[in-house]
């Protein structure tokens, strides 16, 4: 089964956002954000702006009809500032013109006079100055102090990673326009339909009945749209509002970079204990996230992060603390992991650290500590099914390890200014939504009577396959062509009350509630189909469009029995809601059984490191992953490959730079560089792990979109893994991203054999 959307997408034929049709008297909208980090609104000065050529009007939070509020875990986040800023790239107005082009002029001629306070962007100055988003949270199992005295290594440090820019191809954007009565429609690209149309009740004082929202597709979230595709859609339902005319927003690269909020970066620090036989026997870890100027998502985020703390590893003694950190900078939120990349970061540094001074390879370490069955995860959920060790030792024999790790070695021998370094990265995590009453879902499914299907779900296509995922399930649901299948957009009044499409839970919750809804219908064509067969209710069943009798094909084809159906009068739609089953968590002790399964995989990495330059390639990414029972191989390759690269990315070359003033500085492509044909890996290989799948994953197809990110953290440690062959002095600093420059100064740190070496080569 290929992607659905392949051919459109390769011949520029599907839809997004800037596709839809412009109905005519069109306004444009754009924001007016703040240019300081933090200060007190003074005077905002809009009236030079709003005498400018082609502007209508230009809007403050003066003219929000209900709240100025768009925080969804937390309250406290203002749609449109109001005397007080907290970040640059706040909005603080918007202006609504006649063209994009007579915005931005206007826009240069907005006022104001801000009194700056200092701003904060370190979230351990934010720790210090009690700038805590919520209050600190601690995951533990045993008890870490009774037994650092008996083992026989410690170590502590810190390790840090560094926020990434979604860099979705198609950036924040909505299209809205006045419906009847007071009624207003909203397009946009958001992961959350029901989040956009929530908040744009609430701010404009009218009922979730008054706004509709529609998804087509997204050119890319990655989690940049769970939470902050929300903010642009109300404001130009805001317009709407007062001018009752359609309004359009689709924002450009830098003011998208600059406005929205990113993964967020973590300073940590670890403290490992391992016994003599390389068991480890304790590890505490303190991660202070820099959540940005509001609340967001960061609470949810910190807690991935605490769940993933001990990735793919049995630690008997685990003590993680957690603090969401309030700085200057814009909130940050969701990206592809959650919160897990960075709190297995941490773990993996320690685990290296402990590996140099110990003196072996890191993955002697991890190999050791791999989770098995009967194994408790730290947060109390039992290890079932586990697949760490079973997909280490496959990636292991299938991809030759030793071969892989002699060759390494000769060519390390043979070349003194190139040096590969090796990696292996396991992966587990945890597929739920980490709040427990987020994981349901609707589904409502017609048949019409000419044998066609029409599918609504909650679930937002991104890129990641999920509407192939759930027209597969349709087609064999029902024993029918795919062909005849249609998934209709994501839209809040065919579905209602829906959890973003986010957590990589999108195929299974979406998936689960359409099969429902799918056998009930099947079981209500089974009975006509009985009746005109003259046979039993349950001898009925559907294959390749046919009905079957105690598995022989009949005369009734699927075509023939909807149209009977529908000239009997039986109804041809249904709808089915599922919520998963089995999965609780408490707060109060932080135990409990969170997530539906685990996603288990192993990596294998190797890198060449230029060492007169610093710079490198990936020459290979091996892997070896837990699809389940797989129902679509392709996406799910393309994800794990995708996957992969966007962590490599986010460990190699992505570099955000916030000055201290609190501004972007990596605010275009042409600063901040992502991973291009020149730096993917030069092949990558994905092994399909034989596993029996689990009954929560739809059709055993286990979920994909998230888990392969965290191979990319294998990235850090190859490369790190060569720099000490070429320099073995170098000090170990886990400060991510790993960028050339960095690479660089490593190479040569504390080498005065470099210099010497440098002067053989001249
Ligand atoms: N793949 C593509 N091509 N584009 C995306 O935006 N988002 C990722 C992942 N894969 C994304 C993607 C993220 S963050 C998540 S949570 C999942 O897809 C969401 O989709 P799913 O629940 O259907 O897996
Ligand atoms: N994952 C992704 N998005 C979320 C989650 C989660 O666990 N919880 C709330 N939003
Ligand atoms: Mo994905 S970060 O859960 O949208």
């Amino acid at each position: 089964m290929k992607n659905i959307d392949s051919k459109g997408h390769v011949t520029g034929k599907s839809l997004y956002l800037d596709d839809i049709p412009i109905q005519q008297g069109t306004l444009h909208a754009l924001a007016v954000d703040s240019p300081v980090a933090h200060g007190r609104v003074r005077s905002l000065d809009i009236s030079e702006a709003a005498k400018s050529e082609g502007v209508v009007r230009v809007f403050t939070h003066e003219d929000i009809p209900g709240e100025n509020q768009i925080g969804g875990i937390v309250p406290d986040e203002p749609l449109l500032a109001e005397d007080e800023v907290h970040f640059c790239g706040q909005p603080v107005a918007l202006i609504v013109g006649e063209s994009e082009h007579a915005c931005r002029r206007a826009r240069e001629k907005v006022k104001f006079e801000i009194d700056e306070k200092p701003p904060i962007t370190d979230p351990r100055e934010a720790k210090e100055k009690g700038e805590l988003i919520i209050p600190p949270r601690t995951f533990q199992n045993g008890d870490t102090e009774s037994v650092w005295d008996s083992c026989a290594y410690v170590f502590e440090g810190q390790a840090d990673s560094n926020g990434q820019e979604h860099l979705y191809i198609e950036t924040q954007g909505a299209y809205s326009w006045p419906a009847e009565n007071g009624n207003i429609k909203i397009a946009t690209s958001t992961q959350g339909p029901t989040a956009v149309q929530r908040t744009a009740a609430q701010v404009l004082g009218l009922g979730m009945h008054n706004v509709e929202v529609d998804v087509i597709r997204l050119g890319g979230g990655f989690g940049g749209k769970e939470d902050q595709a929300t903010p642009w859609a109300v404001m130009v339902a805001l317009a709407v509002y007062h001018l009752n005319k359609p309004v359009k927003m689709a924002m450009h690269r830098m003011d998208d970079m600059r406005m929205t909020g990113k993964r967020h970066p973590y300073s940590s620090d670890y403290k490992i204990g391992l016994d003599k036989n390389l068991n480890i026997i304790a590890y505490e870890a303190t991660m202070h996230q820099n959540a940005g100027a509001a609340a967001d998502l960061s609470p949810a985020v910190m807690e991935r992060s605490l769940f993933h703390a001990n990735n793919s590893y049995f630690i008997p003694n685990t003590k993680v603390t957690a603090y969401s950190c309030r700085t200057n900078l814009p909130p940050n939120t969701a990206f592809r992991g959650f919160g897990g990349p960075q709190g297995m970061f941490v773990i993996e540094s320690a685990i290296a650290h402990a590996a140099r001074e110990i003196g072996v390879p890191k993955h002697r370490i991890q190999e050791k500590n791999l989770l098995k069955d009967g194994d408790e995860f730290h947060y109390g959920q039992a290890v079932e099914q586990s697949q760490a060790r079973s997909s280490w030792s496959d990636a292991v024999e299938t991809f030759d390890l030793p071969k892989i790790q002699k060759e390494i070695e000769d060519f390390n021998e043979a070349h003194h200014w190139k040096k590969k370094g090796l990696a292996l990265q396991p992966v587990c995590f945890g597929i739920s939504f980490t709040k427990t009453q987020m994981n349901n879902a609707r589904a409502l499914v017609h048949i019409y009577h000419d044998g066609s299907v029409g599918v609504s779900t909650g679930a937002v296509e991104m890129g990641q396959g999920v509407n192939t995922k759930l027209l597969q399930v349709a087609a064999y649901t029902f024993g029918i062509a795919p062909e005849r299948v249609r998934i209709d957009t994501t839209n809040t009044s065919r579905v209602a009350n829906t959890s973003p499409t986010a957590a990589s839970a999108g195929a299974d919750l979406n998936g689960k509630a359409l099969e429902m809804a799918c056998l009930k219908l099947r079981e209500r064509l089974a009975e006509v189909a009985a009746d005109q067969l003259d046979a039993s209710p349950d001898s009925i069943t559907i294959k390749d469009e046919t009905f079957y009798v105690d598995g022989s094909p009949s005369e009734l084809s699927w075509e023939k029995m909807v149209h009977q159906a529908f000239m009997d009068r039986v109804s041809l739609s249904e709808k089915a809601h599922y919520a998963t089953p089995v999965i609780h968590f408490d707060k109060e002790k932080e135990k409990g059984h969170p997530f539906a399964y685990h996603v288990y995989g192993t990596a294998i990495l190797v890198v060449t490191l230029d060492c007169l330059r610093g710079t490198y390639q990936f020459d290979t990414v091996k892997i070896v992953h837990d699809c389940g029972k797989s129902i679509s191989p392709m996406v799910d390759n393309g994800q794990i490959e995708g996957g992969l690269v966007q962590g490599i990315g986010w460990m190699t070359l992505e570099e955000l730079d916030y000055d201290e003033q609190g501004r972007l500085r990596s605010n275009a492509l042409s600063t901040y560089k992502i991973p291009d044909i020149y730096s993917v890996p030069e092949t990558i290989e994905v092994k399909h792990l034989e596993t029996e799948g689990h009954d929560l994953a739809i059709r055993k197809s286990k979920a994909v979109g998230e888990p392969p990110l965290m191979y990319g953290l294998g990235a850090y440690f190859a490369i790190q893994d060569a720099v000490l062959a070429f320099n073995p002095h170098a000090t170990l600093k886990f400060d991510a991203p790993f960028t050339h420059e960095k690479v660089l100064m490593a190479l040569y740190e504390g080498k005065e054999a470099g210099v010497k070496d440098a002067a053989e080569l001249s």
